[in-house]
């Protein structure tokens, strides 16, 4: 099926012309679905997805929906964390029921035991049968990382090596895992996170500073391509302060966040991400965002952040789940919950009309498109398992710098200069190893805002 485009709806001009919308429109299916096969999900099938989170599993197996598979996630009795399809290779029956074993799994009906590769090791219920030499059960390869599970459920012979990211290395940083679900599709979840406007409106202006009352300040926004995604670019000039900050798009569905608790009230120099997420597709109208949130006493100096409130199904800032809140609170004060599931199950691009507010979502939604196509076609494509690395690592740009510098006459052509000088050396870093990159980072932006004072 192919996208409706906005050419082919037309636009109800009349007032009072609800009568006349169109009404058998289509999304994006090219984008948003997620199955294998589709274009979609074949290309979300070309990166380490997160399954579930370590917390996750005890002693027992569970269930887990991906990219519309239905899978079953175990600990071997030998710590080993395994990945497969749900229903036993015999006949069917859930493994959920099964019980781990030191190298797999055993299906509670007829005790067939399946390695976590998916190598039949046992049939027991006909011992001498040479059907295990045969037949593999369904299972992909399964990595755990700082508390997450991940999988790769693409060809086995495209798999790539576990991306580590440089914002793992943050000094003196506690990385805690989340996992929380959004009842709708995956592109509107990762939209949100390329559409800085909203900050403005729905988190301050609409909902009463949300995070810090700085936010209500619309910024200078540009946004730009990187090695693998993009980033969009945020100035604001808050009083005394301009305050630069960049968010990562990394393809084909990760977010890296900066601090969440910024006043801007001070200065600061390239603090790094508060978040990196992931927008795991369950199926195409379902999404579990998973990450971690990092904490440290650079991105939160004032303490406002709460780890107890950090984990399976939660997160400590205010807006983000279905039921932390009841229903009439979350219509006087939404939250991102509630503006990206509000947007349908999932979200009509072809009944969109955007401004230049929403740049950061066409570009990002173009970059993605590009990429699909070019897998498709087996063409070179993007993701962040292909970046190149420095020292090991995938270098990300994500980062806040606040400095006192005062309002001008054109003051945001000014700010968008800032925020380009900024930028340049965010992009120049890049190529240096983490301590060299923050000194060098540092000694620059000391030398921007001597020039403009
Ligand atoms: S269905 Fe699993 S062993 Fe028979
Ligand atoms: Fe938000």
């Amino acid at each position: 099926m192919t996208a409706t485009t906005a050419d082919q709806i037309p636009r109800t001009r009349e007032r009072y012309g609800a009568y006349h919308r169109v009404r058998d429109f289509a999304e994006d299916s090219e984008l948003t679905h997620v199955t294998r096969g589709t274009p979609g999900g074949e290309y979300l099938r070309r990166t380490w997805q997160p399954v579930c989170l370590s917390s996750e599993l005890a002693d027992l197996p569970i269930v887990v929906r991906m990219l519309g598979e239905d899978l079953v996630v175990f600990r071997t009795t030998s710590g080993e964390v395994a990945v497969m399809e749900r229903h036993c290779s015999h006949r069917g029956a859930s493994l959920e029921y099964g019980l781990p074993s030191d190298k797999g799994i055993v299906c509670c009906y007829h005790g067939w035991h399946i390695a976590c590769d998916g190598t039949i090791l046992d049939t027991p219920n006909d011992p001498e049968s040479t059907i295990k030499e045969r037949i593999c059960h369904p299972a992909y390869p399964a990595r755990e990382f700082e508390g997450i599970i991940f999988a790769w459920m693409g060809p086995p012979d495209d798999m790539p090596e576990f991306p580590i990211l440089d914002i793992y290395r943050q000094p003196d940083t506690e990385m805690i895992p989340f996992s929380i679900h959004f009842p709708c599709n995956w592109v509107q979840v990762l939209d949100n996170t390329q559409d800085p406007t909203h900050s403005c409106f729905l988190h301050t202006r609409v909902s009463g500073a949300q995070f810090s009352i700085s936010w209500g300040e619309l910024p200078e926004l540009d946004y730009i391509q990187t090695p693998i995604g993009m980033i969009n670019l945020n100035v604001r000039r808050w009083n005394d302060k301009v305050w630069v900050r960049t968010t990562d798009m990394m393809l084909p569905n990760l977010n890296q966040t900066g601090a969440l608790w910024l006043t801007a009230d001070e200065e600061e120099t390239f603090i790094r991400a508060a978040l990196s997420r992931w927008m795991r597709a369950i199926d195409d109208t379902n999404t579990q965002m998973i990450g971690w949130r990092y904490f440290n006493d650079r991105n939160d100096p004032d303490g406002v952040g709460d780890r107890t409130q950090v984990g399976y199904g939660k997160i400590d800032f205010i807006g983000q789940t279905e039921h932390e809140r009841p229903y009439e609170e979350r219509q006087r004060v939404p939250g991102d919950f509630e503006a990206i599931v509000g947007q349908r199950p999932i979200a009509v691009h072809a009944l969109e009309n955007h401004n230049t507010g929403d740049r950061g979502v066409a570009m990002m939604r173009k970059i993605i498109r590009e990429n699909i196509r070019a897998l498709d076609a087996g063409d070179d494509y993007v993701t962040l398992e292909r970046a190149v690395k420095v020292d090991g690592v995938v270098p990300t740009y994500t980062q806040d710098s606040v400095v006192t510098i005062s309002p001008r006459d054109d003051d945001r052509t000014f700010m968008r200069e800032i925020g380009h000088r900024v930028n340049d050396v965010v992009f120049d870093g890049a190529n240096l190893p983490d301590d060299a990159r923050e000194r060098e980072f540092t000694a620059k932006l000391r030398e921007i805002w001597q020039s403009y004072t």
